[in-house]
Formats: structure tokens, sequence, C-alpha cells
């Protein structure tokens, strides 16, 4: 019978410190998913490291939760394996898995207690009943619903029952905790808060955690890294920051956070052209295509005087309470384009619509896409 306190103390346990040594928690390889005709995840390769939150984000109907109910072995894949901790899993039942999960809504069981509910896996397992008592109240406490046991789902509110489902699916100690959009259906205060939380859950226990999220916020704030997941395949890998400031692809550049994109030309592997203008950029691949599509965020748009940069007039001046959206249309090439601008910088531009002035952008905040003729 597992001690009551190991379980709950990782950086305790000796075998979390070997097991960290090791380093990967999960290898997918080559995983390929069909229904049918239609192909919902394509040849996945993925590697996540022990102890690790990581985030599968994409839009709805890109493979989030499929990928995570092949890892669960819930939807088995079509094709590839999938490796936990060393161990071929791929063809193993969820039973004969090792994971913890939580889904969207809220899948306690409503005739049961918060107590059955938690105990449930415990039960399942045969445990010592004095020790289910002592271990639903400590997860329970961990949880911050300490003395919950005898309420029923229903008297609880959306974020109570999901950290309940959270209780549940920690209770066995799983190596892994799965997660599928647990946060989505509650109302946008909670939701935050409970981020939070889970956010210090995991790492307080380093459970090896995985969430399925299409909330970019969400990701950005609670991953280590993120997997960013388009039409069954995966866009890029890697940590928020990662991921904001150098995005792989046109895709993952508009789909996280606010993006600039202007239709420019190529010139060289350093260079491109907007209108008649030749602006540095770091390297890319377009230099062979005609066009490309130049992606730049509006915090990195710099305004300045009328005589210096690109010159553009401001359309409309948008307060945002930290700083100003700005709507501006390029002269020369009556592209539209987008400033966030510090309150304090604004006042010494003048900024208002009808106004004309000077656009820079900076070089290291360019990014070069393929065009959309080059891609088809
Ligand atoms: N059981 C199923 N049968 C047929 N198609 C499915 C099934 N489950 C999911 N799909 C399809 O696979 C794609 C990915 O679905 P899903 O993994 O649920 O997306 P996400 O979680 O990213 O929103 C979608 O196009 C969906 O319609
Ligand atoms: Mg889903």
């Amino acid at each position: 019978m597992p001690t009551l306190t190991a379980p709950l103390s990782p950086a305790a346990g000796t075998d979390r410190a070997t097991v960290a040594e090791a380093g990967l928690h999960l290898e997918i390889s080559g995983l390929t998913k069909r229904f049918g005709q239609f192909t919902a995840l394509r040849e996945i390769d993925l590697a996540i490291r022990e102890g690790e939150f990581v985030c599968f984000l994409g839009p709805s109907g890109c493979g989030k939760t499929t990928l995570l109910r092949a890892i669960a072995g819930l939807a088995p894949q079509s094709a590839g394996r999938i490796i936990q901790r060393g161990r071929d899993i791929s063809r193993l039942p969820p039973q004969a898995r090792d994971f913890g999960i939580v889904f969207q809504s809220y899948a306690l069981f409503p005739n049961l207690t918060v107590f059955d509910n938690v105990a449930y896996g415990l039960r399942n397992r045969r445990d010592d009943r004095a020790w289910i008592r002592a271990r639903v109240a400590e997860l329970l406490a961990l949880v911050d619903l300490a003395g919950s046991e005898a309420k029923y789902p229903a008297a609880l509110s959306g974020g109570q029952q999901q950290r309940v489902a959270l209780a549940r699916a920690l209770a066995t100690e799983p190596g892994l905790l799965l997660l599928d959009e647990p946060l989505s259906a509650l109302d946008a205060r909670v939701r935050v808060h409970l981020r939070g939380q889970i956010k210090a859950l995991q790492a307080r226990l380093g459970v090896t955690t995985i969430m399925v999220t299409h909330d970019q916020e969400e990701a950005l704030a609670m991953a280590d890294r993120i997997v960013v997941m388009n039409h069954g395949t995966i866009e890029q890998v890697g940590t928020p920051a990662e991921i904001y400031r150098r995005p792989a692809s046109a895709f993952v550049a508009e789909f996280i956070g606010s993006m600039n994109f202007l239709e420019v030309r190529p010139d060289g592997a350093h260079a491109l052209r907007l209108g008649r203008r030749r602006l540095d950029c770091p390297a890319h691949d377009c230099a062979g295509d005609s066009r490309a599509r130049l992606a730049i965020r509006p915090e990195a748009v710099k305004l300045c005087a009328a005589n210096e940069g690109l010159s553009a007039r401001v359309e409309h001046v948008e307060f945002l309470g930290a700083f100003l959206r700005v709507g501006l249309t390029l002269t020369e090439t009556g592209q539209a384009l987008v400033a966030d601008i510090a309150v304090r910088d604004a006042e010494a531009l003048g900024l208002a619509p009808g106004a004309s002035l000077g656009v820079l952008l900076p070089s290291e905040a360019l990014r070069l896409y393929p065009g959309r003729e080059a891609r088809a």
C-alpha cells in the first residue's frame, strides 16, 4: 500500500529524480488517425519531457482531442507508436495506461458524492478504506475543497466541479495528467483563477501534464511548451516566448497574438521591397518567390515624424487603457497597418484621425512567410 504523503511530495521522491534524469515522459512517432476516408492526424512526431506542462493549441477541429484520446488509448491510432517512460503503450487499453483525465464538461458522476467521485479509482484498485478516506481528504485540500466530501456535484459551481474532477484524476497518482479544455465551460473570471490554481498544483506535484485548449492566451499563460496544431499536423513546438517571437509559419503568426500582414516582394535572402522601399529583414526562405507576406506585431511598429520612415495616414485611434491602438494606411501602397503605442508616446506625436506621420518597421521585428500564390 502506498504511503499517504509520498505521492504528493514530488521533490522528495527518488523515483521522480531517476525518471527526470531519463528525460522523456512521452515519445510519439508517426502517429496517424483516420476516421474512414478522413485523416484527423497525420504522422505526428512529438516528445514530451518528464514534468513538463504542454498545451495542444489550435482551432476547433484541428485534432487536439483526437491526439489526447490516442495518448489515453480511448481512440487508438491508425498507425504510429506511443512510448511512455520507455514502455510501448501503443496497443494497450486505457485501463492499462498510466494517466488521469479531466474533460471539458463536468464528467463527475452526478449520483455520487464528492467523496465517492474522488475515491472512484482508489476503490477500483481496492485500496484500504481508511487510507482512501485520508487520501480523499488530502486531495480535496489540494484543490481547495476541504470538507466537501458529502456534497453532490449539483451543489457545486462549475469551477468547483472541475476542481473535484482534477482531484479525481490525480487520485491514483498518475504519471501523466490529461486535460481536455478543462476551463472552457467556465466564465472568464473563474477561468483565469482556476488557470492559476492548476498551474500551481502542476508545478507542486511535478506531474507531466498535457492540456488541450483553443485559447491562445490560456496556452501562453500556462504552458512550458506549446504544440500548435492545424489540420491534423503540428505547425510548431516551442516555449510561449519562442512561439510568440518567432512563429514558424504564417498560420502560427496569425493564430497567436495580433499580427499585421503586408504583401511584399522578397529581395535577396535578407531584404524585401515594400512599394519602392527596400527594407532589411532577418534571413528568410522566400528569396526565390515573387511575393511574400511580411508579418510584424502591432507593438513592434514605431511611429515618428512625417519626414521619417514610411509615410502613413492615421485612420483611427482606439484607447485601450495601457496603450493606444492606431489604425494606419501606408500612403504609397494603400496597405492597412495597426500600431500599438504607449499613451505617453502618442501625446508627443499628436495622434488624430487624418494626421500624417512616419512609420518605422524595425528589421529585427520582421518575419517573412511565403505568399499565398507561392504556396499553391
Ligand atoms: N469519432 C469521429 N468520427 C469521425 N470524425 C471525427 C471523430 N472524432 C473527431 N473527428 C473529426 O476529426 C477532426 C478533429 O477532431 P478533434 O480532435 O475533436 O478536434 P479538436 O479537439 O482540435 O477541436 C474533426 O474534423 C472531427 O470532426
Ligand atoms: Mg477538442
